[in-house]
């Protein structure tokens, strides 16, 4: 055999990193297909465009470490998929011939963007701090509140325990940004969840 063992089924593998991204993302479309608590393919996308947005910004850091890691942030989320060592995220990337250390990289980020594991820690490196601040902007403002409610709602939690969520967890959030651009945008965001949470309150209050 000419080409031995280790090219069998690599054959139009993707070699740059437009290609890989592309790849990434069918990856991300089946790996998240039919979720309805808020980890859905468009949640992934979201924090891709956000973290693109904190970049340009920025402009500063790995680009391809950022768009990886920003598609496979939840890929081996514990509460979606039960893995160790960011398996998924692994598997995927060693079988599209992604460098070892690329993979290492896009891994360690990948565990600084967790709330439930970091709280409000700020990751080591920029790539860690804007897919962080990226996957928290997409719980916040509008986008947040109609995903808490979709959470709460899928886990069979009543209003008020999701009302509570944001006293807990979504109001913390505009203060734990990393970058300048990151802060701006939550900044608006946040007003947006204040104005929304005061409104709820009064629609709720039943007297
Ligand atoms: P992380 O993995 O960063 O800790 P989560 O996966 O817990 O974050 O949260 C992802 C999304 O689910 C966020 O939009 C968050 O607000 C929402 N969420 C998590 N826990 C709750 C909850 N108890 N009630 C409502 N929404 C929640
Ligand atoms: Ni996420």
């Amino acid at each position: 055999m000419i080409y031995g063992n280790k090219f069998l089924g690599r054959t139009n593998m993707p070699n740059d990193g437009v290609g890989l991204v592309e790849q990434t993302k069918k990856y991300i479309a089946t790996m998240f297909q039919g979720n309805s608590d808020g980890h859905d393919y468009d949640h992934m996308i979201r924090v891709y465009n956000n973290a693109m947005e904190i970049y340009k910004i920025e402009k500063t850091g790995d680009i391809l470490v950022i768009q990886l890691a920003a598609l496979l942030h939840d890929v081996d989320d514990h509460k979606l998929f039960n893995t160790t060592n960011y398996e998924n995220a692994r598997k995927f990337l060693m079988s599209n011939n992604v460098p070892e250390e690329t993979i290492e990289r896009v891994v360690d980020v990948i565990g600084s963007v967790s709330f439930s594991k970091n709280g409000l820690q700020r990751p080591a490196t920029i790539e860690g701090c804007i897919v962080q601040d990226a996957d928290r902007l997409d719980a916040i403002g509008a986008i947040g509140i109609a995903r808490a409610f979709a959470f709460g709602g899928s886990h069979g939690n009543t209003l008020l325990d999701t009302v509570d969520h944001f006293e807990k967890k979504l109001l913390l959030l505009r203060n734990g940004m990393n970058t300048k651009g990151g802060k701006v945008i939550a900044n608006k965001r946040h007003s947006i969840m204040v104005a929304f949470l005061r409104e709820l309150s009064a629609d709720m209050d039943i007297g």
